[in-house]
Formats: structure tokens, sequence, C-alpha cells
């Protein structure tokens, strides 16, 4: 159909319920986000940079022992340091109530990740718990005078050593945090054994760090029991309803605004200490206190990605048809909270098996709990399975693809539901296709010094939804306006949300506004999950579906488009979706847990997606280069091209560091990281990715409101296997031990 550019849809002819998705003209295309100018121009005002009148700064002081008691905290020296407001200890910190257990019916007890209570209690539970603030006029004077803070500690004997606890471990319990850590179908170790080809790997993979680009950093104003946070948190309405709970006020008496965010991959999805300790703070010296962790505070206050250990058996026929899947994990979790993490899930998705057994094992020690990171459980446990089957193609002399193609399922193998969506097959024909798989050439070819390999993996994330609220207005002035306190950390949400209003409504979208970034917006979930997007455009299209209906209720005037029918009205028009409070917001919140548990009986519902690279690696010295990738995905319909895109590729990119890089390194006797900053700790330079191609099936969902799925952790997934895949393509050597660094790529590094 053609359209002018300024109006589009609106003559006469068109009822104000045009713009459903069949008409599309904003959703799918790459538009430009909206906060991108304000970021590159360096106008965007993160919360270190706002402004604050009055403003005071705090710095911590970090316990250098794994398990100990507060003897005595001698604080005379900081606090006659001039600028110097105070100094907060447990000696005189205000009290906060403990934090709540998890909880399905209140989502927000998932931001209380860690059970201290900081400033609270003498005792130490991880080396770098915090035990004191100083809170002083400028940060400089903050953190020079924390220096002066003595304290006396009573050591106290501490487990932090991973390996040699590993038979403390326990089985994991499922968690709304970690719903799939264990399960069995058939006899699979019979099945096993029975099997004419077996492979079995031995894996691990280290701790990891998010490295945010901003690092975490609160300011917190008390104005009597109101509390007003700026924190750039992942989870505003967690965030919110966990500090009103800790520090005993109304959660109406609390508002958390993060208008700009630099990053999070989890890492800002709960409630760490420095943002309690910041509210702690403000509320001790009755002014507005700011935090701004140094790197190395963030990295021993922020819990991270757990280490993980795995066993990956696969039983198969010579022809490479799965007759078994075994699939155990150990993580390392803290006796002071974090939790299991679904490492073992990608097993109970990727393939079709007759017997399958899958578990996950956790050890807890005197450390700083584990907690969400980069698709968690998923980024790693693809890393064995993907692994294994790579191995099973080689040992069956099969393609990887062929192999995978022969395993393939429309169930998942543990339940046996059906998946809601999934075309794998046509996920490995795309990217084989793009990658030029088929032309591929042998492994091992030398170029020069190096030799070059390929390798692919599959890619795999489940997607869920929560529920969302937001409030759509359509203004007399000719705007439409989407409100919710929805949070922004870098993925484009606002963007991608204006052009779903701009489509179900039919309108421009330069007419379209959205706000976000403040609890005193409708509640929205958190950016967790891969969850946001998919969650928040189905509240989105009820709301312009009641929108359309109001419209129309007008009267004659309805004629036109939804703005000219407003306009002719002369008054805004405004629709509520959700309740944020009181016996409907319950009532809205068990609806949602039982369609989710309607619908997770019916059909799974999922990201794919097939990775395929090529590498090379240096003969001499084992560095291996990412030369090639290209990754095919289907995540639903694609609302943004381009955001999507950068979703994906920037997952890549993380994988990359995973599969070479990334590694946070523990001195196991004292539980102490050893580098806790970027110097020591590796993510992925420009100079470390090569050009990646991303192609998107685009087909949408049945089951999902506008076929949306969630594209933001999928990426990550498969890609420390698909590049550990073309290692032994180039070199013959199945590594199994992340990352994959020169000396372990030569051989030299002694087995971990
Ligand atoms: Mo994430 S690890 O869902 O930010």
């Amino acid at each position: 159909m053609t359209t002018t550019p300024t109006r589009p849809r609106a003559t006469p002819s068109t009822p104000p319920t045009a713009g459903r998705t069949d008409e599309r003209q904003w959703v799918g295309r790459g538009v430009d986000r909206r906060d991108g100018p304000a970021k590159v121009h360096g106008d965007a005002l993160y919360t270190a940079d706002r402004p604050f009148p009055g403003l005071t700064h705090g710095w911590m002081v970090h316990a250098p022992h794994a398990r100990a008691r507060i003897v005595a905290i001698d604080t005379a020296a900081a606090r006659a340091h001039p600028g110097v407001v105070d100094v907060v200890t447990h000696d005189n910190a205000p009290r906060m109530a403990p934090p709540p257990s998890a909880s399905l019916l209140d989502l927000s007890s998932l931001a209380s990740r860690s059970r201290v209570e900081y400033l609270n209690t003498d005792q130490v539970h991880y080396d770098g718990q915090p035990v004191a603030v100083v809170v002083a006029e400028s940060l400089e004077t903050a953190r020079y005078a924390a220096s002066l803070v003595r304290v006396d500690y009573e050591v106290l004997p501490a487990t932090t050593d991973f390996r040699a606890a590993r038979d403390t471990a326990t089985r994991a319990k499922q968690t709304p945090a970690a719903p799939t850590v264990s399960g069995t179908k058939g006899d699979a170790v019979a099945s096993l054994d029975a099997s004419p080809v077996v492979v079995e790997l031995g894996l691990t993979t280290p701790a990891h760090h998010h490295s945010a680009m901003e690092p975490h950093v609160t300011t917190a104003h008390w104005d009597g029991d109101r509390l007003t946070v700026w924190d750039p948190t992942q989870g505003i309405d967690w965030c919110r309803k966990h500090l009103a709970r800790r520090f005993g006020v109304d959660v109406r008496q609390v508002r958390v605004l993060a208008p700009v965010i630099g990053g999070g991959f989890g890492g800002k999805g709960s409630v760490w200490a420095g943002t309690l300790l910041t509210v702690l703070a403000a509320r001790h010296v009755e002014r507005p206190v700011r935090m701004a962790l140094s790197r190395e505070a963030v990295t021993r206050t922020v819990g991270a990605r757990t280490p993980t250990m795995q066993r990956v058996a696969l039983g198969a026929d010579r022809d490479g048809r799965l007759r078994s899947v075994v699939h155990e994990a150990v993580v390392r979790s803290s006796t002071v909270g974090g939790g299991s993490e679904q490492v073992v899930a990608v097993s109970t998705a990727l393939y079709a098996t007759p017997a399958l057994r899958v578990g996950t094992e956790v050890v807890e020690l005197d450390m700083l709990p584990n907690t969400f990171m980069r698709a968690p459980g998923d980024a790693t446990g693809s890393f064995g399975l993907e692994s294994a089957m790579d191995q099973l193609a080689h040992d069956v002399s099969l393609d990887p693809v062929e192999l995978r193609l022969r395993n393939d399922t429309d169930r998942t193998p543990l339940h046996g539901r059906r998946f809601s969506h999934r075309r794998v097959p046509d996920l490995m024909e795309l990217g084989s296709r793009e990658f030029g798989w088929a032309e591929r050439g042998p492994g091992g070819r030398r170029d020069g010094d190096r030799l070059v390999g390929h390798g692919m993996a599959l890619a795999y994330h489940p997607a869920l939804t929560f529920e969302a609220h937001v409030v759509l207005r359509a203004t007399a002035a000719g705007r439409v306006v989407l409100r919710t306190s929805a949070q922004d950390m870098g993925m484009g949400i606002a963007t991608v949300l204006a052009q779903v209003v701009a489509d179900e409504l039919a309108v421009p979208l330069d007419r379209v506004g959205v706000e976000y970034g403040d609890s005193d917006q409708p509640i929205a979930p958190p950016a967790g999950g891969s969850t946001q997007t998919a969650s928040l455009t189905a509240a989105t299209v009820r709301a312009a579906e009641r929108l359309r209906s109001r419209v129309q209720r007008l009267g004659p005037s309805a004629a036109g488009s939804v703005l000219d029918a407003v306009r002719a009205h002369g008054q805004d028009v405004e629709v509520v979706v959700g309740h944020d409070e009181g016996l409907r917001a319950r009532a809205g919140t068990l609806r949602w847990i039982a369609e989710t548990l309607w619908g997770q009986r019916r059909w799974q519902r999922a990201a794919w997606g097939a990775h395929f690279c090529e590498v090379a690696v240096d003969a001499d010295t084992g560095e291996v280069r990412v030369t090639r990738w290209v990754g095919a995905f289907d995540i639903g319909a694609v609302l943004n091209a381009k955001t999507a895109a950068s979703q994906l590729r920037g997952g890549i990119v993380m994988g990359l560091g995973l599969a070479l890089t990334e590694e946070s390194v523990t001195d196991a006797r004292t539980g102490r990281l050893v580098g806790p900053d970027l110097t020591h700790y590796h993510v992925p330079s420009h100079a470390d990715v090569p050009e990646i191609g991303i192609h998107l099936l685009g087909d949408p969902d049945p089951t999902a409101p506008r076929g949306v799925v969630g594209a933001g952790e999928v990426g990550i997934t498969g890609v420390g296997a698909a590049v550990a895949n073309a290692v032994f393509d180039a070199t013959g050597r199945r590594l199994t031990h992340l990352p994959l660094t020169p000396d372990r790529v030569l051989g030299l590094a002694p087995e971990a």
C-alpha cells in the first residue's frame, strides 16, 4: 500500500482500528535508538554525573577476611580528618530489616541475593564485605579517610576452595531463579553403557564478572520517611520494593530513578551492598549521599557468575542418533545467599534422546554470593553439551550439522512438551549458507604460522514473560505517550516500544513519546532473563487495543485516525494496563502465575540460534584469533532489525570473552579475587572481534503477543563451544577448560 510520509494511513477511509501487524509501518525496521545521540555526544547524565544539592560522598571499607568477627573498629582518625561527615559502622548504623526469602508471589524477593546484614552485624562472611562507610564532603576525602579506619578482626576458619570443597556439594533445588537444575527420563546410565559410541567430557568454566561499562553507583536522599534513590538498576520495581522492606517504609514512600544505565549484564539485577549502604548512610548522616563504586568495590561486593565443573556423557548409535544424555554440573554458591544456576537446562532442550539425566550440585563457600550473569547457566552449560556433540560428530564421522539434524526434536526431551515454535534445521541451513560451511575445507590447514579451523554450535535460551503495567495517553495536542517504569540499560527498549505504539495506533513514529526509568510510572519487570521486550510489548499492545476502543466510543469525531479523533474530541484520552496496588494488583500477579504455569504445561517457548565460526590458531604461541563469525537466530518476530542484531552481536562478543579471555581468578586459600579490575579481567576489545554476520528468521512465535520471544541472551549461548570446536578442528585438541588461553591451547597448562 502507498502512504504519504507525513500522515501514514490517516485517510478518511481508514478506521481508527487500523495499524494491525499486517499493515506494519515501523515494527521490524532498523530504527535508530532514541537514547543514542545523547550517549554518543556525552550529554546523557548517568547517575554519577547528575548534580545534586548538598551532596556528600561515601566510600566503603572492605573486610580482608573470608570469615571473621569484628572485634573493634577505630574510626577516630577518619572522623578527625577535615571534610569527613561521619563514619558508619555496625556500632552506630541504623537498623535494617532482614532480606526476604525468595517467593514467586513477590518476585522482588529475587532482588536479595545476599543475606548479609551489612553494617548491622559484626560477622564477616566473605572477603570484601563492607564493614564501614566513610561519608565526606568529597569523594577524594571519603576515599582517603577510609584508609584511616582501623578494624580488629578475630579471624575464623573459612572454606574458600571450590575444588577442594567439591565433596561437600549438595543437590540443587529448583527455584524461581534456577528452574531447571535436575530431572531424569529412562535409565540414562544403563543406556549409556549399552551404547555403541560413548563420548564423555569433564569440563570447567571459571567465575566471570559482568564488568559493565558504568560501575555501580547510588545517590540516596531521605526527606523524612520519603526516600529518593538514583541507581542504575536493572530492576527499578524490585529495587524499590526491596528498599522499602529493608528500611521499613511504605513502598509508596520510595522512588527509584534510573533514566540512564551503562550496562548491567545481570550485575545490576539485584540490590547489593553499595545501594543498601548508600541509603543507610544517608539515613544516618541526614544528608544526601552518593556512593560511586570503584571497579574493585564492584567486583568485591557485587556477585557474579559461578565457576562450573561439568560432566557430559553422550551415548549414541554408530549413525550418531543419541541413546542417552547425561549432563551434571557443580556450581559455587555462598553460605549467605546466591544459589544454583541452570547449567544443565540446555540438555533438556536441544536434542531428542530416549534417556536423559541432568543434575546440579551446589558447593556453598564463604564467598560473595553468585548471581545472574549474561545467560546464567545456559552460557556455560552450552559449552559442555555442544563440545560433547562436536566430539560425537567427529567420532561417528559426521558433519556436526548433520549430527544435529539427526537428533533434532520438536518436543522437550525431558518432559515431552511441544516447543511453541522451533526451526533449528532452518537456522542451521541459513547459517551454513551465509558462512559457506560446505566450502570450508578440512581443518588444520596452514596459513603462515597459523592453523585454521572451523566450528559450529547451537544456541538456546528459554523465553519467559513477566507481568508489565503501562499507561498510554493520546493527547489533544496530537501526541501519544507511553509511560512505564521500565529501565533501558542500553538495549533500546524505549525505541522498540515507540515502534510498537506507532504501528498499533497507526500514528507517525515521531508523535510517540516513551517515558521510562522512574518508579513513579507503572510497574514494569526488570531488564533480565531476556524477558523485557516480550513482556512490555504484550502490555503495550493491550493498552493500544483499549485506547482504540475508547477512541471509537468518542462518537462521530472518531471517524479519522486516533490522533485526529482525540484532537477533535478536545481532551486527552488515557488508558491503563495493570494495577500496581491493592487487591487488583494481587489478582494480576495470580493471573500471571496461572498463565505462565498453564502455558508451560502446553509448550516451551525459547529463542534459538546456530553459530558458525573460523579461527586461526598460532602454532607457536597458542594464541587463538577468531577470524569469521556468522550467527543465525530465531527470536520470534523482530521488532527492530538494528537493535535486535546489536543485542545478538553483543551476546556473541560476550561469548568470545567467555571462550578466550574472561576469568575471575580467586586465591583459593583466602577467597580473595586476584586483580579485581579490568587490567586483569580481559573483556574483548575491538581488535579481538571479527565482523559478525547476524541473520534472523523473523518468524513470529504463534503463542507470544505479536510473536515476540526475546533476544537478549541467546547470542552468548553456544559461543564458547563454537570456538572450542573450531580450535579442535584446527589443532586436533579437544579443550575442555575455559578460557582457551595460549597455555591451554599449547597443552602446557596443568589440567584443571
Ligand atoms: Mo541478565 S543475566 O538476565 O541481566
